[in-house]
């Protein structure tokens, strides 16, 4: 039998991407194994990301294939970056046109590409659609409003987000599928060993401009860190690294810095913790897909499901309020399947063929 071929473009910038570009290149890899039709993926990095530790080691790491374009685009203001992105994104497009293009979460990489894909008619696929935190100061909330509103395809984690996607009237192409992030997590687990230590830790990883750029904010999250009666490990983004040293924050001796870490040992460390403290999305899951509490210091969330389980307390950025969270973080949460069954990558690269096949 003739095999057809569906083009896709995949599409990543920061941290989180690769790792969700993993999974879907690993469904891809399996689908075409077991059907006729062949998806020919290319991947473009926008080189948001580029030091080493926080890019290279993870395409690595988790096999993910290339050859892939970098653009290379580097650091700069949010205009000047996804502009840049944008029209580097559109070069690509045009040369190879695909069929669909893949975008993930909310960086302003996933913006730009949507944005590109759009004006060149583009159908655009958004997994981990649907998310909200119903602040539209954080670039991430409006980089996915956006996002979702361009996309012909989207795949929601769970049905809150359908939920957000259909008060915004968005119905059409909306499937809830389940966490890629899930995917990742569970596939990798018998891979690692949880870090051990002779003392109870905690792991804390702060990186959002909304905690890092005001030197009130972020030294009253270190202050509270002082204060955890368990050691701290913050596995440090270049970005806090910077304004720490520019704000001449002090370190208390419970807190240990270490440079930003792979994608394994990431999970390694999420596995040997009591708890975690973050500002990231992703954390917030992580720590959940390992039984841990969390405690974010943000004012808001997008995973309200977590909440409302008490396997996270949104604490806001305030000292006390931080330290009145440790006693609370320190007993483990049952784990269950809120985000799926580890099969998302599957299902979005059925739906994908399904969608494909009806548009011929
Ligand atoms: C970005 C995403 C955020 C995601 C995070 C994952 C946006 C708006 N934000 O935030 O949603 O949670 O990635 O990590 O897209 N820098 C380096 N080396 C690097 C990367 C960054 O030194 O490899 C420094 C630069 O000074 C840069 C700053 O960190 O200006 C912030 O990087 P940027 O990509 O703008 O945002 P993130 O905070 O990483």
């Amino acid at each position: 039998m003739k095999k057809s071929a569906l083009n896709t473009m995949t599409i990543v910038g920061a941290r989180p991407q690769f790792v969700k570009a993993s999974v879907l290149s690993r469904a891809i890899d399996r689908s075409n194994k077991l059907n006729t039709t062949q998806i020919i993926e290319t991947i473009i990095h926008t080189g948001q990301h580029y030091d080493s530790n926080m890019s290279n080691v993870f395409f690595d790491e988790l096999s993910i294939p290339k050859p892939f374009t970098n653009l290379n685009i580097g650091s700069g203001s949010h205009g000047s970056i996804t502009g840049k992105m944008l029209e580097g994104i559109e070069r690509e497009l045009q040369q190879k046109r695909p069929d669909w293009v893949l975008v993930f979460g909310d960086t302003n990489s996933t913006l730009a590409a949507a944005l590109a894909a759009a004006k060149l008619h583009i159908p655009i696929i958004h997994i981990e659609a649907g998310l909200r935190s119903f602040n539209r100061k954080m670039p991430e909330e409006v980089n996915r409003v956006i996002t979702d509103h361009l996309s012909t395809l989207l795949f929601c984690p769970s049905e809150a987000s359908r939920a957000n996607l259909a008060r915004e009237g968005i119905t059409n192409g909306v499937h809830v599928v389940g966490d890629v992030m899930y995917d990742a997590t569970l596939y990798h687990r018998s891979q690692i060993t949880p870090v051990h230590r002779e003392d109870a830790f905690a792991l804390c990883t702060i990186h959002r401009a909304e905690t890092t750029d005001e030197k009130k904010t972020l030294t009253s999250v270190f202050s509270a860190l002082a204060n955890c009666p368990i050691e701290v490990i913050v596995p440090l983004h270049p970005r806090t690294k910077k304004m720490l040293e520019s704000y001449k924050i002090k370190l208390s001796r419970n807190v240990e810095i270490v440079p930003p870490l792979p994608y394994l040992k990431l999970l390694e460390h999420l596995q040997g913790c009591d708890f975690v403290i973050t500002d990231s999305g992703g954390l917030q899951k992580e720590a959940y897909f390992f039984g841990k509490r969390c405690i974010t210091v943000r004012h808001e969330t997008e995973w309200n499901e977590l909440v409302e389980i008490d396997a996270n307390k949104i604490v806001g950025t305030d000292k006390n309020k931080i330290e009145n969270a440790f006693l609370w973080a320190i007993n483990p949460v049952d784990t269950t399947s809120i985000y799926g069954n580890g099969n998302a990558g599957q299902i979005i690269i059925q739906h994908i063929l399904k969608t494909h096949q009806t548009t011929l």
